[in-house]
């Protein structure tokens, strides 16, 4: 009888720890014709990017969604508008470059570019 319940509590733990790993994981897409050791690179500077972007803008820019919070798909033109810093005047308070260097700037930009679109 014991044994039972220890399989199906077994069971049950991972099924939620498979399904939080899924759940969390954001993934990226990449152009197909991209060599394998740039996207290894990529991939590092995303994920980077990313816990910048929840650092600094997800606060704004994030819209709940049950439990989750989900990132814009940004256009390539928001985003080039956006890094030049030059397009949002409401940014220039919230982010001036004393928050966010023009480098984690870059790294944010790099995961949102890349990012995998919202269905
Ligand atoms: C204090 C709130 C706030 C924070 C923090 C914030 N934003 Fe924004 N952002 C806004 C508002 C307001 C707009 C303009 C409304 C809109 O277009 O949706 C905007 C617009 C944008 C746009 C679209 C620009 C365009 O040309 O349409 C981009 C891209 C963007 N934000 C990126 C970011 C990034 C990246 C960060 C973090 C580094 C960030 N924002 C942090 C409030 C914020």
């Amino acid at each position: 009888m014991m044994s039972k319940k220890i399989i199906l509590f077994l069971m049950a733990m991972i099924t939620c720890i498979a399904y939080a790993g899924q759940r969390s994981k954001v993934r990226y897409e990449f152009p197909a014709n991209m060599p394998d050791a740039v996207k290894q690179e990529y991939i590092k500077q995303c994920d980077k990017g990313l816990a910048l972007y929840d650092i600094n803008c997800s606060g704004c820019h994030n819209t709940p969604a049950g439990k989750r919070s989900v990132i814009p798909d940004f256009s390539q033109d928001q985003l080039i508008g956006y890094e030049l810093r030059v397009k949002n005047p409401k940014h220039e308070s919230s982010i001036p470059e004393t928050t966010v260097t023009a480098e984690e700037l870059g790294l944010i930009m790099t995961f949102l570019t890349y990012k995998k679109k919202n269905e």
